[in-house]
């Protein structure tokens, strides 16, 4: 028996309609299933960015490494657009800032192995003022989308009483709806507990306000790296053994962001920004480089694209690591990695050099006669039994990678 055509082709057609937002959601999975890497304006440049600040910057992360390591999405913060929409409502980027335009830009990044991210805001107006989304979600969306962006960071500024969820929602429907796969980076500084939330929403979210370089020191809005740690720990309670508080709820492709890198930024001794990178590490953090990749010395570098370091943070398991140990002198931190191999950092808390420990036999979920790899003295440490003790400078740490018997 013959069939006619139409009812199939109709009855296709609808079949495929149905399963659009399934397609377009499926684009977006699997896109962090590690931790983002790349570089972001903000930290260094804050307002004095331009295309040639991004052109030069890509071509040293060239040269430097960087991207080969996997430092792929270059992003501009906020100040990226002029302070009001065109006619017709649109975002358009400053053209004394980027006279080429944003799809060049793009273009230029995309030719060369990068991915480009740009910032907006679910508010009115971004938090430097310039024109935020509100209202314009769907529009922006197929603006960036039209531009070529491949991630963004969406903050939180002049959002007044909107409600969270539903503004970061409707944002990622309208980047779902624009159809280009977008990295979807939440910012709104884990005030309203992202984390129980956003993991269907975006694929990272800022857990804390922003980071400034220094180590431990406290401004009304920005906070040293010590200090966005220490709150890592006291976000979610309760903590009890293996319970990481705040850690449960990372893994592949959706992940706590305890905000950008300072790793070589003025205000960290070189210890203070191998510290604050290899702890970054251990909790499976976003590692967006917020330095002048252009200027950096090469010790900085070398900690930026250190192969051992980076598979601890890229671990495919996805486990974000945990506090085990704290007093006034020492903080062990510890993450379980794909394998039962486990990493270990021991953090120098106190403001001189010390002779630090960890007593293998007492942490009892760690394997058994493990090797002990010192990752930045890229030496074998034995095996894990007994006692390892080490002298740590201040604000320095012992980064450990054990390796279970196979
Ligand atoms: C907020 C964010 C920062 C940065 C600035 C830009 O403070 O948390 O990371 O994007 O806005 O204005």
């Amino acid at each position: 028996m013959k069939h006619s055509l139409i009812p199939s082709v109709v009855a296709a057609t609808l079949l495929a309609s149905a399963a659009a937002p399934e397609l377009a959601a499926q684009k977006f999975e699997g896109l962090a299933l590690t931790p983002p890497m790349g570089w972001n304006s903000w930290n260094t440049f804050a307002s004095n960015i331009d295309e040639t600040l991004v052109k030069e910057t890509a071509e040293a992360m060239i040269a430097n490494g960087m991207r080969d390591a996997g430092y792929v999405y270059i992003v501009l913060d906020d100040t990226w657009s002029t302070r009001e929409r065109d006619p017709d409502g649109n975002l358009v980027a400053d053209p004394d800032k980027f006279p080429s335009g944003m799809k060049a830009l793009a273009d230029y990044l995309h030719e060369r192995g990068f991915k480009f991210g740009i910032y907006g805001c679910a508010g009115p107006r971004t938090c430097a003022g310039f024109p935020g989304s509100w209202g314009h979600e769907f529009q922006d969306a197929r603006t960036f989308a039209s531009w070529g962006v491949d991630y963004l960071k969406y903050d939180w500024c002049t959002s007044g009483t909107a409600n969270a969820p539903d503004a970061y929602k409707r944002m990622s429907a309208a980047l779902r709806a624009a159809g280009r796969p977008v990295v979807f980076s939440i910012c709104e500084w884990g005030h309203n507990k992202p984390w129980e939330w956003a993991a269907e929403v975006g694929h990272l979210w800022r857990t804390t306000g922003d980071i400034m370089d220094c180590y431990d020191c406290k401004q009304r809005w920005e906070q040293g790296w010590k200090v966005i740690l220490d709150l890592q720990y006291s976000l979610v309670q309760p903590h009890d053994g293996q319970n990481n508080g705040i850690g449960q709820y990372a893994g592949p492709g959706h992940w706590n962001d305890p905000d950008m890198l300072e790793v070589g930024n003025a205000g960290l001794t070189l210890e203070e920004s191998r510290a604050h990178f290899s702890l970054w590490c251990m909790l499976a953090a976003p590692l967006m480089a917020g330095n002048d990749v252009r200027s950096m010395t090469p010790e900085i570098n070398s900690i930026l694209v250190h192969r051992e370091a980076l598979a601890i943070n890229q671990d495919p398991l996805g486990k974000q690591g945990w506090r085990y140990y704290a007093d006034s002198s020492k903080e062990i931190w510890v993450r379980e990695l794909s394998g039962g191999d486990w990493a270990v950092c021991m953090l120098n808390v106190g403001d001189t050099a010390a002779e630090l420990s960890i007593e293998w036999d007492r942490m009892y979920f760690l394997p058994k006669g493990a090797a002990v790899r010192d990752v930045w003295g890229a030496a074998d440490l034995g095996r894990t039994a007994g006692t390892l003790t080490r002298s740590v400078a201040s604000h320095d740490v012992l980064f450990l990678r054990l390796t279970a018997p196979r």
